[in-house]
């Protein structure tokens, strides 16, 4: 993959802008009752640490590792849990932040396995983008900074085996370029 082919789809402004909204539509929805805010890794880091800075509940930071990539371009079809050790989440309002629902498979693991081991006093799910066209669950994010097509979306968190989770902005190459 050439680095030079890649097109910029959200530039750092404009995720800086959308990731404010969110946080403020969030502030106003918790309205001061403390958060459990759960980061998915490796992909969702970028966006975690950028959207708590906005929040000004009380909260604390989780973070747990799902993967369902083997390195390429597409959902194994199947989540494994890396690591998802979680403090006691009974009674607690969680917020779920993940980069991107693709599938929704990764969602739904997640939101079943809080289902299973908890009774929440609420749990929501935030993801930065949404890819709906290409949903094979009925998973919806209770907010989502951008909804996206389906492409192979790289940078700010979001990685083409292992590399370009650094980028400032988000940007995709079109799938014959890929490889
Ligand atoms: P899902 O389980 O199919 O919804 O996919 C969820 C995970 O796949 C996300 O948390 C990402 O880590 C990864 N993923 C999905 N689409 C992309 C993409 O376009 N670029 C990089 N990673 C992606
Ligand atoms: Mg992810």
């Amino acid at each position: 993959m050439n680095i030079n082919h890649l097109k910029i789809l959200f530039s750092e402004e404009q995720i800086q802008r959308r990731i404010k909204e969110l946080g403020d539509e969030m502030n106003k929805f918790y309205n001061g009752e403390e958060v459990y805010a759960i980061c998915v890794l490796k992909g969702a880091v970028m966006f975690t640490v950028d959207l708590v800075k906005h929040l000004n509940m009380p909260l604390k930071m989780e973070f747990i590792r799902l993967s369902s990539y083997n390195g390429g371009t597409s959902t194994s079809g199947k989540v494994n849990a890396v690591d998802i050790s979680l403090p006691d989440l009974n009674g607690k309002n969680v917020l779920i932040i993940e980069d991107i629902v693709d599938t929704g498979l990764t969602a739904k693991f997640l939101l079943d396995f809080l289902n299973c081991n908890f009774h929440t006093k609420s749990t929501k799910f935030c993801s930065l983008l949404d890819k709906k066209v290409s949903r094979l669950t009925d998973i919806e994010p209770d907010y989502y900074g951008f909804e996206v097509d389906d492409k192979f979306l790289i940078g700010y968190g979001l990685d083409y085996d292992g590399y370009y989770r650094n980028l400032r902005y988000i940007g995709y190459m079109e799938k014959s370029e890929l490889e």
